[in-house]
């Protein structure tokens, strides 16, 4: 029978038990630690004889989660495992998928690489930045996108506005919006490579006292999503909630948010939670497990 393994990284363990729920699978947690010269060590439980699923997100410190997600392959399959699936729910690297300036590596697949020839068979993820990047992975791998269970949670008035910041993200924003039946449209996003400062160019967009909501990937320092909301609120937009699959919320980012005047921000359960009035996690696991019976 699989034997689902919550991996130690911060926000595993939760996604790790929603999984097992579903699946009706035996839940174990993987032992771990960190020696004092800061090396990484996990343990699993011996004696596995069928599948295991590994959950283990890519959360800050990423490379450490990297790391023990590769440690925790190499211990399964040292203890019988016949294949290896690892769920991770935020694919740390999976922006740099390319070499945007000459000299930079292509990390993710790196990382994917590396997942690999550690021992995994296969991969689910959710919202990875690009989805042809898990070409890299030579297993199979599922993408899952949040966005249409997220709509049916949240369930917006279907007069909302839905925005992508950048049309690199409209299909998340058209996924959102067509589970509601709302319109959507995108904004226009330049970021200078060198220094990392990002405009949101003003485009003549119907905001006017509507209650508009943001669908992007990925908030990291929030520069993009503060940007974009105070650009809405100076058209005239009532209220500015925003939707993403990955909250990595680094630095000061909720306070920027919330100066922003961003109403609330939903974001998937992929990360550890931050503790904010302005932050409802919604929990993905089922819609995981959904997807890794395809695979077990
Ligand atoms: C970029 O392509 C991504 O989709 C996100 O928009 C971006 O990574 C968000 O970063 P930040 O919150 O730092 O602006």
């Amino acid at each position: 029978m699989t034997v689902i393994i919550a991996g130690p990284s911060p926000g595993s363990r939760k996604v790790a038990e929603g999984i097992s729920t579903v699946l009706d699978a035996e839940l174990v947690y993987a032992q771990s630690k960190v020696f004092p010269d800061g090396e990484r060590y996990v343990r699993v439980p011996e004696d596995i004889d069928d599948d295991v699923v590994i959950v283990q997100t890519l959360s800050p410190p990423q490379d450490s989660s990297l790391v023990e997600a590769m440690l925790l392959a190499n211990a399964s399959k040292g203890a019988g495992a016949s294949r290896a699936v690892l769920v991770a729910p935020y694919m740390a690297y999976s922006r740099q998928d390319k070499r945007f300036l000459p000299g930079e590596p292509i990390s993710i697949e790196v990382v994917l690489g590396s997942l690999a020839s550690s021992g995994y068979d296969a991969i689910v993820t959710v919202e990875i930045h690009k989805e042809e990047s898990l070409n890299f992975f030579p297993g199979k791998s599922i993408n899952v996108r949040p966005y249409k269970y997220m709509a049916e949670k949240i369930s917006p008035p279907s007069d909302t506005l839905v925005l992508a910041p950048d049309l690199g993200a409209i299909e998340r924003a058209q996924q959102f919006a067509e589970a509601i039946g709302a319109q959507y449209d995108y904004l226009i996003k330049k970021r200078d490579r060198m220094t990392g400062e990002i405009v949101i160019e003003p485009k003549t967009i119907a905001a006017k006292n509507r209650h508009v909501v943001i669908v992007d990937d990925i908030i990291s320092t929030g520069g993009t999503i503060a940007r974009a909301a105070t650009l809405l609120l100076q058209q005239g937009a009532s209220t500015v909630e925003v939707v993403v699959a990955h909250a990595l919320l680094a630095g000061d980012a909720v306070e920027k948010l919330k100066r922003s005047g961003i109403r609330r921000v939903y974001a998937a359960n992929t990360l550890p939670p931050k503790h904010d009035p302005l932050i409802q996690y919604i929990d993905v696991s089922s819609i995981i497990a959904e997807n890794l019976k395809q695979i077990l």
